[in-house]
């Protein structure tokens, strides 16, 4: 749980200026991928605790003595009474999840205890703070025998100073990583996708001037192509100072002096190459400060609706996308790697696609980083998945920081043009007020970017003729329609969806975000045998047929690019707990319904019209 950004700033500023050594959960810390920042990559000592011993004595109250094991004690004489020792437990690689590094631990939902030793000398007048990619779920981090802090999500990043606490040698970091579902957490207990555990993406050191560049934003302002607006902001003592924002190949160098609280906005006018899936223009763009400075590439593009139209750069656009899990291709696991962000666009490419949908959690940076370099828009989204608990002001609180972590990770991404608050949530008075507040925080947090959710809209009859109205109350306050449907999978037959016609009861594009069925790769049959390539190609001929009559459909992110891991999936010698809804598998053999999507992006493509029809 994390306090908001500014508190957490003056909290971080007035524990600095105080001289204070409690360790807080900082403000997280922009772009760290570019600052001289070494990973703590490779083998970790980890203790897996399947009964909580490491902070639980056997009556269930919190240990604090030697026992705790982030105390990482070592027996100080032979008769001493120590049952633990990192030192000599088996390792695990960081990042990565737990599940697929041990056959043992795959389906394990627990406490695993993390342990990193590393020698530091900080020089004086030099800040330190120690980063996290991601760990799943619940994450207590401590150092040196003291608890830093707590971070729950499992898909975004979170800090903490470790300035006053660092030691020049043999420090100990323990991290203690749960991933145990809850009803109240995001997401809740049940999803149908692999609850992997672990930290799952870097771990960085990241030294700092006293006084640094904690976060900035540098992008086109909403709707206008010919003018930049943004923000800086600074952290530490020396708040007031001159920053310059430079973009060296396009002339540009513009001057501002942050205020009281490190922070200053700007404004001025450009006239730069706009980013494209065509055209995946990226400037390097440097702000330096008086004490700092930091340099990141950056795209420029506007995105906006009119209509039932999306406008990339003023200009219509049709949304040719597919969903992606974060699993990793060929060896499957929790995705966080650059080789792994290549490859699952490159396949989406391969499709013909510029759009992906990262469902259902927020991936790795590296995947929006690569999005931007490869020119491929995306739909970024938060596991408000399923039924989650509206009621519970502490699941909407967490829900709100999980949204403003990604929004402050990815704010720069031009790839970047949808952020997502929910997946299948039910319609209810609590559900709209919960998800009416997200869509609010997104569009403050952000107002330059789209805000959507993925629906489920309900069929009506008139004699035999089926018409599906979007209808959802909370489409009202969003900026696009996402809907999922699995007509001729899990509702009627594949040839139904002939007869099946689409309205809105808003005038918003629409982006069909689900729909598909399951094959298994190399298992074939007539179209009407469930699970063969045949039954889904066939599906996928009358999906294309159907949303080619959807007069105001401006996007498809069908439901699945790679098959994927899942709890829910048992049917043996065809699932083996792996959702096949793929169009590749984990290896990137193609299904026959992948060159049936392929031809119709083609068409698309070739056409460049927005209109499927
Ligand atoms: C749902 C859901 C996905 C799920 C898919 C399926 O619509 O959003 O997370 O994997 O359907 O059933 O395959």
């Amino acid at each position: 749980m994390r306090l908001s950004r500014t508190s957490v700033l003056a909290v971080a500023v007035a524990f600095f200026c105080a001289g204070f050594s409690e360790a807080q959960v900082a403000p997280l810390i922009a772009n760290v991928t570019s600052r001289q920042a070494p990973t703590f990559d490779g083998p970790w000592h980890v203790i897996v605790d399947p009964y909580d011993v490491g902070s639980l004595d056997y009556r269930a109250k919190a240990l604090s003595g030697n026992s705790a094991f982030f105390k990482d004690h070592k027996p100080q004489s032979p008769s001493e009474l120590v049952e633990y020792d990192f030192d000599t437990s088996g390792q695990l690689n960081v990042p990565g999840d737990w599940n697929t590094q041990r056959d043992s631990l795959l389906f394990y939902e627990g406490t695993v205890w993390y342990k990193r030793a590393f020698n530091y000398a900080l020089a004086p007048h030099r800040r330190l703070f120690v980063h996290f990619g991601a760990a799943n779920y619940l994450a207590t981090v401590y150092l040196n025998g003291e608890e830093l802090g707590q971070h729950q999500g499992g898909f975004t990043p979170f800090d903490f100073e470790i300035t006053d606490r660092v030691k020049p040698r043999d420090n100990f970091l323990i991290v203690k990583v749960n991933n145990r579902r809850s009803k109240e957490f995001v997401p809740t207990v049940n999803t149908d996708w692999w609850n992997y555990g672990g930290i799952t993406r870097p771990v960085r050191l990241i030294e700092m001037s006293e006084t640094f560049i904690q976060d900035y934003f540098v992008q086109l302002a909403k709707s206008s192509p010919k003018q930049v607006a943004g923000w800086v902001q600074l952290n530490g003592p020396q708040a007031r100072q001159k920053v310059t924002i430079r973009i060296p190949e396009a002339g540009i160098s513009q001057s501002v002096e942050t205020d009281a609280k490190g922070r200053a906005g700007f404004s001025f006018p450009t006239d730069l190459q706009l980013w494209s899936p065509e055209n995946p223009k990226l400037y390097q763009v440097e702000i330096a400060s008086e004490t700092d400075k930091v340099s990141d590439r950056i795209g420029f593009r506007t995105i906006e609706t009119h209509d039932n139209d999306i406008l990339l750069n003023g200009k219509p656009v049709f949304l040719r996308g597919v969903s992606i899990h974060a699993e990793a291709p060929f060896r499957t696991g929790r995705a966080w790697s650059e080789a792994d962000a290549q490859t699952l666009l490159g396949w989406a490419k391969g499709l013909g696609c510029n759009f992906v949908r990262l469902a259902h959690y927020p991936h790795s940076e590296a995947m929006l980083r690569m999005a931007d370099e490869m020119g491929v828009m995306v739909w970024g989204e938060v596991p408000v998945y399923w039924t989650i608990e509206w009621e519970n002001p502490a699941t909407l609180q967490n829900a709100k920081n999980q949204l403003n972590e990604m929004i402050e990770r990815d704010h720069n991404r031009a790839a970047l043009i949808i952020y997502s608050v929910a997946n299948e949530t039910p319609i209810s008075d609590a559900r709209n007020r919960f998800l009416g507040q997200l869509i609010e925080e997104a569009h403050s947090a952000d107002p330059t970017r789209l805000v959507s959710a993925a629906l489920q809209a309900n069929e009506s009859f008139t004699g035999n003729h089926i018409t599906i109205t979007i209808n959802d109350p909370i489409a009202a306050n969003l900026d696009v329609l996402g809907n999922n449907e699995y007509i001729g999978w899990y509702t009627r037959t594949p040839a139904e969806a002939d007869a099946i016609d689409w309205e809105s009861k808003y005038d918003k594009p629409l982006i069909m975000s689900e729909f598909g069925g399951d094959a298994l790769f190399g298992k074939h049959g007539d179209a009407g045998e469930r699970w063969t390539e045949e039954y889904q190609e066939n599906l996928y001929i009358h999906q294309i047929a159907m949303l080619k009559r959807i007069s105001f459909l401006r996007g498809t992110t069908p439901w699945i690019l790679m098959d994927f891991r899942s709890p829910r999936r048992t049917l043996p010698g065809i699932e083996d707990y792996f959702n096949r809804k793929g169009l590749v598998t984990t290896q990137g053999e193609k299904k026959k319904a992948y060159f049936v999507l392929q031809d119709f992006y083609r068409q698309l493509s070739n056409t460049s019209t927005t209109q499927t029809k």
